[in-house]
């Protein structure tokens, strides 16, 4: 049972603000890939937008630009494996779904394909051309046109991350394969 929720599109930002890890899917036809990306942010609330950084040799960028269109995923701490393994081959070589048996869901806009077993939130992004920095950063920019996240650890606009939840931590790359999942939450107190 999906315990998934739609996020309003004025708390999509809140997804991606802490900088998680993230699972970047896309498709094109009868073509689907995902691969993982450490390199995105939040650039605007109101419409919602992200810049992510999608290297122009991967077959994601390739997908991303013929479909005008990508996904966000934000994998949770007990998907870890599955977001390494995508982020160390290639879609072009293989269904990486298929491989590392990652469920998909379609998405309710776009009808990208988006994971919501291990992952505790997704974006549909339509794709907003800027061919220089495309080409000059690999940085892609995406307007989010919908979005979710599981209630058990995102709700009412904001992340809970306690000890219920700990396989929906987000995870936090250090580098080679190495990563941090998000720990207890504290709050600041006004000064
Ligand atoms: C944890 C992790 C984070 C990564 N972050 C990025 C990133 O931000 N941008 C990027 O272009 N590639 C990043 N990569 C590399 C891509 O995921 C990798 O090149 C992948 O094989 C591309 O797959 P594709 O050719 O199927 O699209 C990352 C890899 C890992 C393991």
């Amino acid at each position: 049972m999906s315990h998934f929720q739609p996020v309003a599109l004025e708390h999509a930002s809140r997804l991606i603000n802490h900088g998680p890890t993230v699972l970047v899917t896309s498709a094109d036809g009868s073509r689907r890939n995902v691969m993982a990306a450490a390199w995105s942010m939040p650039v605007e609330f109101t419409p919602p937008r992200i810049a992510v950084v999608i290297d122009k040799h991967t077959f994601t960028r390739e997908l991303a630009m013929a479909s005008g269109t990508f996904g966000i995923c934000v994998p949770g701490a007990a998907f870890i494996d599955h977001t390494y393994a995508v982020g160390s081959s290639s879609g072009r070589e293989m269904d990486k779904f298929a491989k590392y048996g990652i469920e998909t869901v379609q998405g309710p806009v776009l009808g990208l394909p988006l994971v919501e077993t291990g992952c505790a939130a997704w974006m549909e992004c339509r794709l907003i051309r800027e061919p220089h920095t495309e080409d000059a950063y690999d940085t892609c920019f995406g307007e989010v046109v919908a979005a979710a996240a599981d209630s058990r650890v995102f709700a009412n606009g904001h992340w809970n991350f306690d000890g219920s939840n700990a396989g929906l931590h987000t995870l936090h790359h250090l580098g080679a394969g190495i990563f941090v999942p998000v720990s207890n939450q504290v709050r600041a107190k006004p000064l």
